[in-house]
């Protein structure tokens, strides 16, 4: 069985959309673990409710970066879950070498941009701000410079005439709960391909 592990921070609508996916498509995908830095993020109370592992690893120290000894920890649990993929969702902290080193092209994420356009925090704001009209979101292996790294599946989503960051983050969310559930079931397959700095599908 293909084992994932689910980082977040947020409300975790991400990784319902993923448990919701496998199910529905009775595939041979396993949410091995749920790993949260915050107490109080819905993650946990999705992963209680679906009978998933769940643990949360807080970070005192720093604010957007794990410590070495908490990223150290991260990782344990992982391998002790026997994680083949590991998915941010929404984790809010800039992973680094400890876990990259430990999951080498096994670590995806999901932004709420076309990247690289509008990397960092609140890209639907920065998009807004900026005065695109089409903005969306990106699944896209994890390197260690920010939101960088080969991408794998991008939506595209209109910016309309009234949007607030509300309503134009929702939008992006509906294609976010597309596209990485498809992303994750693409890895479990083995179709992809990567060559540089791109991505192929292949059937
Ligand atoms: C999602 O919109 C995700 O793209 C974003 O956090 C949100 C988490 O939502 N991630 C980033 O901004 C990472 N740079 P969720 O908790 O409902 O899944």
């Amino acid at each position: 069985m293909f084992t994932i592990g689910l980082l977040a921070s947020g409300k975790g609508s991400n990784i319902q959309a993923i448990i919701e996916y496998i199910k529905t498509e009775g595939l041979s995908i396993k949410p091995g673990v749920v790993l949260t830095d915050n107490p109080s993020s819905g993650a946990l109370e999705i992963a209680k409710r679906e009978g998933i592992e769940h643990h949360c690893i807080p970070e005192k120290k720093y604010k957007t970066i794990l410590s070495q000894k908490t990223e150290k920890e991260y990782v344990r649990v992982l391998k002790e879950y026997k994680v083949d993929l590991v998915c941010l969702a929404g984790f809010m902290r800039v992973i680094k070498e400890e876990l990259l080193g430990s999951f080498t092209g096994r670590t995806i994420n999901i932004h709420p941009s076309l990247l690289p356009a509008f990397p960092g925090l609140e890209a639907w704001k920065q998009a807004l701000n900026y005065g695109v009209k089409f903005t969306g979101c990106t699944t896209h292996f994890v390197e260690a410079d920010i939101d960088s790294g080969p991408i794998i599946l991008q939506a595209v989503v209109p910016v309309l005439k009234d949007d607030t960051p509300e309503t134009l983050h929702k939008r992006i969310q509906e294609k976010e709960h597309i596209i990485y559930p498809l992303t994750i079931k693409l890895i479990a397959e083995g179709k992809l391909s990567i060559s540089g700095r791109k991505v192929y599908i292949t059937s």
